[in-house]
């Protein structure tokens, strides 16, 4: 429920895309927000205002001289106490009226008469989205502090292939969640793991673990929506790339190292010490690394190029194992590191084993699931260990931890430009 006590007012002009608002109005209450929807005349003859009624179960508004409204000024009293205006379709035209400040209706007036932030996701024919005059009104309302979302490119209602569809509904939702989190990581950089690794046996076989990736990919969202600039390496998972994240999909430990390396800017010298790269850190090296990826301790040390045969009285194959490297230490090492935060599965005695490994790989931060069965689970409970103490985050879904441990973190990164603390 992550615009859960948000009011919402929804604008929908007269676009084909205003059939999507319908399902707008749902995936909104889903995610906990009251929605109030608010026609122009335009939008009424796509969709009536008693399908919007229904199912936002509010009075829908489409007139301004509506009497419904205790002081006869609907415009004022609409936005009063609303947490955000969304328009969803915008026409080119409400656009342009946007751009120029014209109020010729409820909506248009209501959009100027706001305090509150006013968010539009344009929806039109693509030659209608690239001519120069609606591009033009596109960059004037942008300056003048309205958050366009979108459009997509894609399939038109027209026949037609090309930018200018509305974003679908869930997306919207969830640039509204990320619209509304505090930006506790503006200007940072972020790079985490996610999920399991795959360690080869032979072609069809490997040795990998439980681990969803769930948490992870929770908490490179939950970085994104705070502002930052996130980079996830993923293991093998099917989970989708949340919305704003650059992902780096792997498979083994070996290269979740390599490309976290790279993501950090973290390169090896010859005399086996790390440091980080000039080349690479002018563009931005990571502030943050936060390691939620299950990483298989050991791999064969052989794998088989082809599969291994059970063949009948046979000795059994001999597995042999070496050590995969240690990315969250390697990272903790490197002359300069970002803040690390490390993650942990114990069985027992959590936070001993926990300090432990903290300390064993010198991160000032260490989080340990309580309980070991948290893999493939929609929720969680944490445990944050750090030198001095340590704090419960109780059991709650994993985007909702995530945006929890997410602010934690980001009290405790020292000042962007001061990187002597870590
Ligand atoms: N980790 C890592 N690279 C590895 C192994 C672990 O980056 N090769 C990171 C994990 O992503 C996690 C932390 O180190 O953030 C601790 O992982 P865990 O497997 O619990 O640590 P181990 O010290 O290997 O613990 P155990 O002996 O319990 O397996």
């Amino acid at each position: 429920m992550e615009l859960q006590s948000r009011r919402i007012l929804l604008g929908v002009t007269g676009g084909i895309a205003a059939y999507k608002s319908a399902e707008l109005v749902r995936e909104l209450q889903r995610a906990g927000a009251t929605v109030q929807v608010v026609m122009t005349r335009a939008a009424t003859e796509f969709v009536t205002p008693l399908t919007f009624q229904a199912l936002s179960g509010q009075p829908v508004f489409t007139d301004p001289w509506d009497l419904r409204v205790d002081n006869a000024m609907a415009h004022i009293e609409l936005t009063r106490g609303a947490d955000g205006l969304l328009v969803a379709p915008a026409t080119a035209d409400f656009v342009a009226k946007l751009a120029h400040g014209l109020a010729d209706d409820l909506l248009s007036t209501t959009a100027l008469a706001r305090e509150c932030p006013l968010l539009v996701a344009p929806a039109m024919n693509r030659q209608m989205w690239g001519q120069p005059a609606t591009q033009r009104n596109v960059a004037r309302v942008i300056e003048d502090g309205v958050t366009v979302l979108g459009p997509d490119s894609g399939d038109q209602a027209c026949g037609e292939v090309g930018a200018g569809r509305m974003m679908e509904p869930l997306a919207i939702v969830e640039e509204l969640v990320a619209f509304f989190t505090p930006k506790r990581l503006a200007g940072r950089r972020v790079v985490l793991t996610a999920g399991p690794t795959f360690e080869p046996i032979d072609p069809v076989r490997g040795i990998t673990n439980l681990s969803s990736g769930k948490m992870g990919f929770a908490i490179a969202r939950a970085c994104r929506h705070a502002g930052a600039e996130v980079t996830l390496v993923a293991g093998p998972t099917t989970l989708p790339t949340p919305a704003g994240v650059r992902r780096i999909d792997v498979s083994t430990a070996q290269q979740m190292h390599d490309a976290v390396m790279q993501a950090c800017a973290i390169e090896s010298s010859p005399a086996g010490t790390r440091s980080r790269s000039e080349a690479t850190t002018a563009q931005g090296r990571p502030d943050l690394f936060i390691a939620v990826a299950a990483v298989a301790d050991w791999r064969a040390a052989t794998p088989s190029g082809s599969k291994l045969k059970k063949r009948d009285g046979a000795t059994l194959p001999a597995l042999e194992l070496v050590l995969n490297p240690d990315i969250l230490a390697a990272v903790a090492g490197a002359t300069d590191p970002p803040f690390c935060v490390g993650f942990a599965a114990e069985s027992e005695d959590l936070e001993r084993n926990g300090q432990d490994k903290r300390r064993r790989r010198n991160v000032p931060l260490l989080v340990a699931n309580i309980g070991h069965q948290t893999f493939g689970r929609d929720d969680n409970e944490l445990l944050l260990i750090d030198e001095r103490a340590t704090r419960r985050l109780p059991r709650a879904g994993k985007h909702e931890l995530a945006r929890a441990l997410v602010e934690d973190i980001a009290a405790r990164l020292p000042p962007s430009n001061d990187r002597s603390r870590r």
